[in-house]
């Protein structure tokens, strides 16, 4: 054979294979794919739900993974997760309407954005298709019933937590999740909500972190640069209290800043345990997915179930962290 042919031949298998490889990580790494077909999971289950978290390998979402998993052992459920590998509303919203198209037999997502989410979760409903929201409520779609925090009470909870430690005196600096997540909206009006009848705690700055610790940690750095009067911070979501502890012992400044977070991941724990975070607000991920499967479970048998389904909540500090 011609040596050019079969250079050529073995160029085009290469590129071929290649091709296939690079599209095979792409779906992959977007965690896109909805395994499961309708038919296959009847087969073998009662139901076919969908988990679709914020992010996939977010510490808190596997919380709520592992709660919605032992539901779905307890009411034979073929529970599948998903989720953007970085918080992506585009990404996120792709996928409630893949699971749409998979026709799975209920959705638990959160509600993040009102124009962004509340199409996608209604369109679902239209095609009987139930969806819970959990973590994050969209009040104005047609979703069957919200369970997770009251977001509103943990954001003022969070405000009475740092008017007591202060004094009523502090300039706060506040870290927040997404500036446009309707949960995090919330944490943070509750927050001002309450620190409005103090006069002498003031907010100097807000910055956003993506949901992110190192974003966190870096907004953290920029805001003692440019606001050395900062004596607390507030971070709303999971990881930002763990970034802004980071920035802050790395700036290694004189007067004690005190940090509230959100959440008690292992990290947060230990850092309250060293007093570098003061108090965090406890959610309970866990909760909401073994709630979120059980009520789809519930809704799928025809059964009613309440709209609102509030998880409880809790400030805690050192003491009561042992
Ligand atoms: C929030 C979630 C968010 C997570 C990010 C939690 O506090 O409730 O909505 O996705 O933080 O780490």
């Amino acid at each position: 054979m011609n040596k050019n042919l079969v250079f050529y031949i073995v160029l085009s298998v290469c590129i071929v294979v290649s091709f296939g490889f690079t599209c095979f990580y792409f779906m992959k790494a977007l965690n896109y794919t909805v395994t499961v077909t309708a038919e296959q999971a009847k087969l073998s289950h009662d139901y076919h739900f969908v988990l679709i978290g914020q992010e996939f390998d977010n510490p808190y979402h596997k919380k709520v993974l592992e709660g919605a998993q032992t539901a779905a052992k307890e009411h034979d459920v073929l529970l599948e997760f998903i989720g953007p590998k970085q918080t992506n509303i585009d990404e996120h919203t792709k996928l409630i309407e893949m699971a749409i198209a998979a026709r799975v037999d209920g959705i638990l997502t959160q509600g993040l954005t009102n124009r962004e989410f509340k199409p996608v979760i209604d369109k679902a409903i239209s095609k009987g298709i139930p969806v819970i929201t959990i973590d994050t409520d969209l009040e104005d779609s047609r979703r069957v019933a919200y369970v997770g925090t009251n977001n509103y009470e943990a954001g003022k909870q969070m405000g009475e937590a740092l008017a007591e430690a202060t004094n009523g005196e502090a300039k706060v600096a506040i870290v927040t999740g997404i500036l446009y997540a309707n949960n995090l909206m919330e944490r943070v009006q509750g927050f001002l909500d309450v620190i409005e009848n103090y006069p002498d705690i003031e907010v100097v700055a807000m910055e956003s972190s993506n949901i992110s610790q190192i974003q966190a940690a870096e907004k953290t750095y920029q805001m003692l640069r440019n606001h050395p009067e900062v004596t607390a911070f507030f971070g709303t979501s999971a990881l930002d209290g763990i970034g802004i502890a980071q920035a802050v012992t790395k700036a290694n400044l004189q007067e004690d800043i005190l940090i509230f977070a959100f959440d008690d991941l292992e990290e947060t724990m230990e850092l309250m345990e060293q007093e570098k975070i003061f108090a965090t607000l406890k959610q309970e991920p866990y909760e909401m997915g073994y709630q979120g499967v059980s009520l789809l479970v519930e809704t799928m048998k025809g059964q009613p179930i309440p709209k609102i389904n509030y998880t409880s909540l809790e400030v805690i500090y050192k003491e009561e962290s042992r």
